[in-house]
């Protein structure tokens, strides 16, 4: 499979919704992934968990994140991320919250290499698009433990690997530690996708130069911030206008409105007001402004207000996006859950 830039946008949970990932796309982003999908979630049938299966047209290569501890459940969820259009499974082998820790999934699957090559072994035999597999470097500080796993791994049926150089215990303190990434690419024979602290077209570059990795992944650097994607890909490119910012964060509104209902887009969005206003676009009382109205319409009138023109941009913008009914792949209607 190809991807047409070297440059891929991180499963974030709570983050990377649809929006989120079209708009990833658009913005050179050459595959992008879902959020980490529970195996369960989708045993059962849940109702939100299958609305994290919704893919759009416009937002191929993409990548559905999977995660459980059960070889029959997730080679189970493979098949129906299949169906649902996923290019890529992804399986996480990286999550260090406790909520999933403890059920066996996630980072604690590095410490139980069987248990994670029967997995990917499972998953791979069910589907029929690659499988990857997303980690950390093990559990604890220091650990090497991802130089021992990945080659097995990828024995077991992993396409390509992606490392985030951090301790599960770690979360997201300290930095990545990319010589690990550099020795994971010497020892596999698939291409190796670097995770973690990549936010700027000159970290992408040294990291690629020093690992040797396929790729970059860019995740928090991109959170309302999708001109980071451009301006790795195009160090010519000028940083957004207001105008441009207030489009894309209203795009974005109106876009997570369509997927998770109004309701839960309003608690979903507000994080995102300072992610897009902040890099000293506005100033921040006016993203405290935004986030205690009670209506998306009122953030949007408000932000309308403080930057005019970006009525024009958004018309724009929302003119060369296809429309509704292409949007979504015409997919079985059972895995349409709603949510
Ligand atoms: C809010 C948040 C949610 C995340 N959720 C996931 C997830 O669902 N699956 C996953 O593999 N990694 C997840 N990650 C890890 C990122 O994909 C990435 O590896 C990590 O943030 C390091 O990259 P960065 O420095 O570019 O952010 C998450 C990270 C953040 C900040």
């Amino acid at each position: 499979m190809e991807i047409p830039s070297r440059l891929v946008l991180a499963p974030m949970a709570g983050v990377s919704v649809q929006a989120f990932r079209r708009q990833g796309r658009r913005f050179g982003a050459g595959l992008v992934c879902s959020e980490m999908v529970s195996c369960a979630g989708i045993e059962h049938r849940n109702e939100r968990t299958l609305g994290y299966l919704r893919v759009a047209a416009d937002e191929h290569p993409l990548a559905i994140q999977i995660f459980g501890s059960e070889p029959r459940t997730m080679a189970e969820a493979a098949r129906m991320v299949e169906a649902a259009g996923a290019a890529l499974i992804d399986i996480n082998f990286g999550c260090p919250v406790r909520k999933v820790t403890k059920t066996g999934a996630g980072a604690t699957l590095l410490d139980d290499p069987e248990r994670a090559c029967r997995i990917v072994s499972a998953v791979a035999e069910a589907a029929t698009v690659p499988v990857t597999v997303k980690m950390r470097r093990g559990l604890r500080d220091g650990s090497r433990t991802c130089l021992e796993v990945g080659p097995r791994l990828v024995e077991a049926g992993a396409a390509a690997l992606t490392l985030h150089p951090r301790s599960a215990h770690q979360m997201y303190t300290g930095t990545a530690d990319h010589s690990l990434t550099a020795e994971l690419v010497d020892l596999v024979p698939v291409p190796v996708i670097a995770s973690g602290d990549v936010t700027s077209r000159a970290d992408a570059q040294a990291v690629l130069d020093r690992t040797g990795a396929a790729a970059v992944m860019v995740g928090r650097a991109a959170q309302g911030n999708p001109w980071a994607l451009r301006e790795i890909l195009d160090p010519d490119a000028p940083p957004p206008t207001r105008e441009e910012v207030v489009a894309e964060l209203i795009l974005f509104m109106r876009e997570t409105v369509r997927e998770l209902g109004e309701r839960r887009a309003t608690s979903f969005l507000k994080k995102f007001y300072g992610w897009y206003l902040g890099h000293g676009r506005f100033p921040r009382p006016f993203k405290q402004e935004l986030v205690q109205l009670a209506t998306l319409e009122e953030v949007e009138l408000r932000l309308l207000a403080a930057a005019p023109g970006a009525h024009e941009v958004l018309d724009r913008l929302e003119a060369e996006l296809p429309s509704g009914d292409d949007v979504l792949l015409d997919l079985p209607i059972s895995i349409y859950g709603g949510g």
